[in-house]
């Protein structure tokens, strides 16, 4: 039938690589091993259940979170220039594209351009895939291919068709650790043919103040989003953590250049979590570490793109220098 829904049916391809377990598989000995450490912690990556992600678009607006605003300000002021500095792309790939806002003003700038032939989103939740692979279809009447998988884990599964550009924007790599990041960005290195770019979104070092305080809200949102991941122990492998047991710590390390982000014990506890069969007991004023969010120098990015096999090609700040755009390459 010629209905729009079936022309815009025809657009799409939804490609499912999650494992067996579904996105959560790796939990359970994920946790195991985080929480057995002498220092505990937990993977960043499972913050982000329903919760979680509703509270992660509430930061994005709060008046200390300045990232995602200046991110937005340099790809709505440039993105005509990014688009000629990747060679006019024909597809885009967005690791982490979630609900595909940021990717809207980039893919416009490609539309302008005349170039964009294709999208592919890469996002572990299917649901969102699903739903930015539809509305991107519709809106701007180009391929879509959907990737749902962990895009570290499957990055050797893009699509192989180039011109691309592979985006990882909201300033994502600051999560990984340093040895983590340097095996991701030699993998994008091999991954790039002779047109294909990488572009990188990365928050900045800047003065304590402001770090501090995009990482400690007033209204206590990030405090929320960070306690919400013990929510989620709670839920999925039948934990019984008190989430107000904890608080919220949050500073920034001038040594590593990263906000370490974690949980503080305000007693001497013991949880127990069922489905590890296993007791983890916390003191009193014991923390935590849920994540690290690294912020880079140009400098020290090109010096990390060098040694992963890239080499930075542009670079694009917003006015206020908080936020960076980089571009990079297969280096020679
Ligand atoms: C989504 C990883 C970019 O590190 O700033 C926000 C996550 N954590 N507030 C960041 C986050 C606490 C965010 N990233």
């Amino acid at each position: 039938m010629d209905s729009p829904t079936n022309t815009v049916a025809e657009q799409i391809t939804i490609d499912v690589h999650l494992p067996p377990g579904g996105p959560l598989s790796g939990m359970a000995a994920d946790v195991r091993a985080g929480l057995t450490k002498p220092f505990k912690e937990l993977s960043p990556r499972y913050f982000y259940d329903r919760r979680g992600s509703a509270l992660f678009e509430e930061i994005t607006d709060l008046p200390e979170y300045y990232p995602t605003r200046a991110e937005r300000a340099i790809l709505e002021h440039r993105s005509s220039g990014i688009c000629a500095a990747a060679g006019d792309p024909t597809t885009l790939i967005e690791l982490g594209s979630g609900s595909a806002v940021k990717t809207r003003v980039l893919l416009d700038a490609l539309e302008k351009a005349g170039c964009l032939e294709a999208y592919a989103p890469v996002d572990i939740s299917e649901q969102i895939t699903r739903d930015t692979a539809e509305a991107i279809a519709s809106e701007y009447g180009i391929l879509v291919h959907g990737l749902v998988c962990d895009f570290e884990r499957d990055l050797e599964r893009m699509p192989l068709s180039g011109p691309r550009v592979i985006a990882l924007l909201g300033g994502t790599i600051g999560n990984f650790e340093p040895a983590q990041r340097a095996s991701f960005l030699a993998r994008v290195a091999n991954l790039l043919g002779p047109d294909d770019h990488f572009l990188l979104g990365t928050d900045l070092v800047k003065d304590r103040q402001p770090l501090e305080a995009a990482y400690n809200d007033a209204a206590g949102v990030t405090a929320a989003f960070n306690k919400n991941v013990l929510s989620v122990l709670n839920r999925e492998l039948d934990a019984d953590f008190d989430l107000d047991a904890f608080e919220h710590v949050a500073f920034w390390d001038a040594e590593n250049l990263w906000v370490d982000i974690r949980l503080r014990s305000l007693a001497r506890q013991v949880i127990e979590i069922s489905s590890l069969g296993m007791s983890v007991a916390f003191g009193r004023g014991e923390e935590m570490r849920t994540e690290i969010s690294t912020k880079f120098a140009r400098e020290g990015l090109a010096g990390i793109y060098a040694e992963a096999g890239l080499e930075m090609v542009e670079w694009w700040t917003d006015a206020e220098d908080l936020f960076a755009l980089s571009l990079a390459r297969r280096a020679a």
